[in-house]
């Protein structure tokens, strides 16, 4: 680094911070690997595509994008205000759920502050808070679950936020309502936690805790997602709800056009696309039943899941498995980066996908055993 640069970035920590790695583009492995045909179960993404009323609306938007988008978003956040019953000054739309959890820090944290996060989970919590001088705590996931006792024991008078994927990622495990009640009861009013429910639509357990219910509780932010179970994932779009006094903050630290024109009538499409939703849903609910039978007969174990996601323990370097299934044209998220060594995470995908998935594993998992 030249010398101006050097004195110029005098924030050296940010040198460094981990480089978020996302699943690899499906045009990247037909390129590298000379691929005609491949899939992509990496990212999470909704396998059945978008719903065709976003798809339908964006075209009847596209003539009108030489204009600056409603920057307030007006009809979509009133549209989700009438859905969640809150208040519209209580939402707060994003650049993707992502960029919540970036303008929650910035708005709440300062040098010395502390946050809460669960080791492995989304990575981009950790990455955010120490982006914005938080010292980050963390704590060992048990059992593959949040520990929600052993989080209690780390707040301290510096706590700021415990950051709850709920359910988790890349685990696809949730924290019941038991749990998170336990935890609220014991929990200083200084600290907000952050419920992560990009997963939501996808839950079907009867324990799990929608963490709107919690708003006249306890300081909480409860982020939601139009990436997963709306099939938005690459106009980027999510929503937030808190407190309107924190969503007032959070507001004013935003850029003033963050969602996108054709995001926000995507978006708002989507919402009263019922078909899609519940075809969504179907999809996974089928995929994961599938799946876990695949894995049985493979006397692979895996983790059961409340997501459209399922992480699966292939009981040898999973990097290396990964590899080998890249070069059957098929994208698995390898776990290596979230030091799950033996484990590879993979998207509930079509019928189709799942089965050229499985496929392709039993291939590489036999091959792998022979070298043995
Ligand atoms: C737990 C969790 N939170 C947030 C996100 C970000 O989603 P979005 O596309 O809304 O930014 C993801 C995406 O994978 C996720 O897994």
């Amino acid at each position: 680094m030249s010398a101006e640069l050097d004195i110029l970035i005098d924030k050296k920590f940010l040198l460094d911070l981990p480089v978020y790695q996302p699943g690899k583009p499906i045009e990247e492995v037909q390129r590298e690997h000379k691929l005609k045909a491949v899939i992509k179960l990496a990212s999470n993404e909704n396998a059945l595509g978008p719903s065709p009323k976003a798809v339908e609306a964006i075209k009847q938007s596209l003539k009108t994008i030489h204009r600056y988008p409603d920057g307030g978003a007006y009809y979509l956040k009133h549209r989700l205000a009438k859905k969640l019953g809150v208040g519209a000054s209580s939402i707060i739309l994003g650049n993707g759920s992502d960029e919540l959890i970036v303008l929650t820090l910035r708005a709440l944290i300062g040098g010395g502050d502390e946050v809460i996060v669960a080791t492995p989970t989304f990575l981009i919590y950790e990455i955010a808070a120490r982006a914005c001088g938080a010292t980050v705590v963390s704590v060992p996931l048990r059992h593959l679950r949040y520990d929600l006792p052993a989080i209690r024991r780390m707040v301290t008078a510096k706590t700021k936020i415990i950051f709850l994927a709920n359910p988790d990622n890349p685990t696809g495990t949730y924290v019941t309502k038991e749990e998170v009640d336990a935890l609220l009861d014991r929990l200083p009013p200084h600290v907000l936690v952050y419920f992560d429910e990009a997963y939501f639509e996808f839950v079907e357990e009867r324990n799990y805790p929608n963490g709107l219910h919690y708003l006249a509780r306890h300081p909480v932010m409860v982020t939601r997602s139009f990436s997963k179970a709306y099939g938005l994932a690459g106009l980027r779009i999510g929503y937030g709800v808190a407190d309107a006094r924190l969503i007032s903050c959070l507001e004013r630290l935003r850029e003033p056009f963050n969602v996108n024109l054709l995001a926000q009538v995507a978006a708002l499409a989507a919402l009263d696309d019922h078909r899609h939703l519940a075809q969504t849903r179907k999809l996974v609910r089928e995929g994961k039943r599938y799946l876990y039978r695949k894995f049985q007969e493979l006397g692979l174990r895996y983790i059961p899941s409340a997501t459209n996601f399922v992480l699966l323990d292939v009981g040898r370097d999973s990097h290396a498995v990964s590899q080998a299934l890249l070069k059957l044209g098929v994208i698995v998220r390898d776990m290596t980066v979230w030091k799950l060594h033996q484990y590879l995470r993979v998207t509930i995908g079509t019928r189709a996908e799942n089965e050229r998935f499985v496929k392709a594993l039993k291939k590489t998992l036999l091959r792998s055993s022979d070298k043995e």
